[in-house]
């Protein structure tokens, strides 16, 4: 296992098996304090800087909630516009200067790659909250968490990711994660969404038991998780191939007939229609549950590059 502090998180990928449980186990420890009381002390004194170029509503409230619960400070601003990058300053330049205001990065971009280049910049740690279509690892990490609180496990079980698995770095991050366990991953997608290839073929050699379809209906019955995401219109380079995938999927109460009892129905959320809210107080919508696990994973993230917890 890599040394954490110090460490940046970029890619679910730099991380082990073993170095992904450690994460699920600290912030287990952590929830169990935070039930005794509401903040701890472990952060104090240090301050994280969230640098935020996309929009974002979880990744950076939790990521700012969890600092202060560790008894740390926030700085940061939620869009580019707002900072001197209005003016014409580099990533590189906007790093270098923010590490001199704080203990931590935390950085979102619409670009991919630019949270690998922010943590090659700087001598502090970064933290990738989502840089374009590739990768939001953090997500990832409690997506896991979320899985393990409901299930006691997550080996075994029969995974669904639906909707936008080709913009949709949730989906990218997950999958890779997830191919070091024991599962059985179902790629749910209308063809023009599908999964790249390159981590379809990756899941594969990696022993991980891959079915790709476009018919939800045929496999409901089967799952244990439906991970849902949003078609990502933002990410589509022309809007008309948006328009012939919208709305492609919509979990209501009708289909949910067909799936398990103990389906467990996930979103990272923001959703716009592929859950309806009449689904939200049956026992399989666990979304907002898996909001409140960004807390504890994330407290544990950054206590852990910090090096305030071992
Ligand atoms: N899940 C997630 O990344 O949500 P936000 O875009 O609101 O941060």
């Amino acid at each position: 296992m890599q040394r954490w502090k110090g460490r940046d998180v970029i890619s679910i990928r730099d991380f082990s098996k073993e170095d992904i449980e450690y994460v699920l186990n600290t912030a287990e420890r952590l929830e169990k304090k935070l039930k005794e009381r509401s903040s701890l002390e472990y952060a104090k004194g240090k301050i994280l800087a969230t640098l935020f170029f996309e929009p974002s509503t979880r990744t950076r409230l939790s990521f700012e909630s969890a600092m202060h619960r560790l008894g740390g400070s926030v700085i940061g601003f939620v869009e580019a516009s707002t900072s001197s990058v209005k003016k014409g300053e580099s990533l590189r330049d906007t790093i270098k200067t923010v590490e001199q205001y704080s203990d931590v990065i935390v950085i979102r971009h619409p670009k991919e790659g630019a949270a690998r280049l922010a943590a090659e910049v700087a001598e502090i740690p970064v933290i990738n909250a989502g840089d374009g279509s590739n990768q939001h690892p953090t997500q990832t990490l409690l997506d896991l968490y979320t899985i393990k609180h409901e299930f006691g496990k997550i080996d075994g079980l029969k995974i669904a990711l639906l909707g936008d698995l080709k913009y949709g770095r949730t989906v990218h991050s997950l999958s890779e994660a997830l191919s070091q366990y024991d599962v059985e991953l179902y790629l749910i997608s209308p063809d023009l969404l599908r999964m790249p290839r390159h981590i379809v073929e990756e899941l594969k050699e990696k022993g991980v038991k891959v079915y790709e379809t476009s018919d939800l209906e045929r496999v409901i019955g089967e799952l244990d998780v439906l991970y849902v995401t949003r078609i990502q219109k933002e990410r589509f380079p022309d809007e008309q191939e948006y328009l012939k995938v919208k709305g492609s999927y919509v979990i209501d109460l009708e289909i949910l007939k067909k799936a398990k009892e103990t389906l467990k129905i996930m979103h990272p959320l923001p959703r716009v229609d592929e859950i309806h809210p009449s689904v939200d107080p049956t026992k399989h919508a666990i979304y907002f549950r898996q909001v409140f696990s960004g807390i504890p994973v994330r407290m544990a993230l950054l206590a852990l590059t910090l090096g305030v917890i071992e």
